[in-house]
């Protein structure tokens, strides 16, 4: 399926990662570590575009867009889609920005076109995510984003859910 997505909001821009991130790609892969090498971040990045080749209409393998602020043009992080592990029923949101973003509602305004984009263009019909209990923030993302608590999985961790029908909200 499409592998340039390119996906726009009031404020932010999410689309395909590029090796023309490879910068950013390596200095935010880990934010609790060291930065990966460039040629590292560039493994990582055709390991991405690769994956998008494999997604198919209501079967997704592992989606990663840049998240980009449109004013300034500025890579702020990442979000996306990981179902590499078939065996789980749908496919897991994922977002992580650099911190110097956080606090101004840019992951909720990515993950609200994401979850559009998934549910329209992809066809995805469930999707679900998990953070640790003390990720507070994530958490609230997950309940702004309109998905429900699920319970705990074995790790401990809450686990929301949310499905092609119930994603009434408006994007941004
Ligand atoms: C989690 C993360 C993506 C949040 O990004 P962000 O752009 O700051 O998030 P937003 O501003 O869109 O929304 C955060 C929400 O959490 C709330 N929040 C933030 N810190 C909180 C806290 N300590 N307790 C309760 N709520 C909190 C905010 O008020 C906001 O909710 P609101 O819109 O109802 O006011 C960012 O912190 C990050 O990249 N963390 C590292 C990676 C990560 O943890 N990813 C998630 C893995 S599951």
């Amino acid at each position: 399926m499409k592998t340039n997505i390119l996906i726009q909001t009031k404020r932010l821009i999410l689309r395909t990662v590029t090796l023309a991130d490879r910068e950013h790609v390596a200095s935010s892969w880990k934010l609790d570590a060291e930065p990966i090498s460039l040629n590292e971040a560039e493994q990582k990045i055709l390991w991405m575009q690769a994956n998008h080749e494999k997604n198919l209409p209501g079967k997704i393998f592992h989606l990663c867009l840049s998240i980009i602020i449109k004013d300034t043009n500025e890579f702020i992080g990442w979000c996306g889609l990981d179902h590499l592990d078939q065996e789980k029923t749908d496919p897991a949101l994922f977002y992580l920005l650099k911190a110097k973003f956080w606090g101004k509602g840019y992951a909720t305004e990515a993950a609200t076109a994401l979850l559009k984009y998934a549910f329209t263009e992809m066809n995805l019909v469930s999707i679900h995510g998990s953070a640790d209990p003390e990720n507070h923030a994530s958490i609230r993302i997950m309940e702004n984003l309109g998905m429900q608590f699920m319970g705990l999985a074995k790790n401990g961790c809450p686990v929301y859910s949310i499905t092609k029908e119930a994603d009434g909200i408006n994007p941004f």
